[in-house]
């Protein structure tokens, strides 16, 4: 990671802390994942190597610049998805700045329909990060939208644990794939949708 891109990850993780103790209404805040959750998508997503990325849930763009940095040496692009008007404005100044636009498509749309109308297999990682009670709702799109040997990752999965039980439930009853929740920041649940499909 480059020393531009780095400095600014650590300045919009302080911006976030700082807006998110500070505001009470739940949609001014950023609710950035945490430093090692970021660490752990560039890990597994450099290691795939992943060329086509979604992200649902941008905010301020955080999690989403953790993504690029990771695709930027590959020519691979992040598909970050956010509804809220204002919040597609912050996270366009902050990729901007960042260097890494040529890597990220934002698109201010509801994950739903953006979900509904993708072609199938066409992201290798799909990263959500948004309502986590629509998730078992979009999981058919999800399962068909990911490639054979595609991963979906989901932040929230210890922190909201009670939010994650029928939607682990419904993914754990998917004949081809695997499931893990690994304790890295507030929870991934970690799904990996096999290459053989049952
Ligand atoms: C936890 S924050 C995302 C934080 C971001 N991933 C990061 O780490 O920097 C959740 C975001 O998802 C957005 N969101 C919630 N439901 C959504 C939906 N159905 N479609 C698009 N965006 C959604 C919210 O507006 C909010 O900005």
């Amino acid at each position: 990671m480059n020393g531009r891109v780095a400095s600014l990850l650590r300045e919009i993780e302080a911006f976030g802390k700082a807006n998110d103790a500070r505001v009470a209404d739940r949609s001014q805040k950023m609710l950035n994942i945490t430093p090692d959750t970021g660490e752990f998508l560039s890990i597994l997503a450099r290691l795939q190597p992943a060329k086509r990325v979604l992200e649902i849930g941008t905010s301020n763009g955080y999690s989403t610049l953790w993504l690029a940095d990771a695709l930027s040496g590959t020519d691979g692009i992040v598909e970050t998805v956010e509804r809220n008007p204002e919040k597609v404005r912050l996270a366009q100044v902050n990729f901007e700045r960042s260097g890494l636009s040529r890597c990220i498509s934002l698109v201010e749309a509801d994950g739903a329909q953006v979900l509904a109308a993708a072609s199938d297999s066409v992201y290798d990682f799909v990263f959500l990060d948004s309502e986590r009670t629509e998730y078992v709702s979009w999981w058919p799109h999800i399962l068909r939208v990911v490639r054979p040997g595609g991963l979906v990752v989901c932040d929230n999965a210890i922190s909201h644990k009670h939010e994650f039980e029928q939607f682990t439930e419904v993914v754990r009853r998917t004949p081809s794939c695997s499931v893990c929740l690994v304790p890295v920041g507030k929870g991934q649940l970690l799904i990996l949708k096999h290459r053989e499909l049952a």
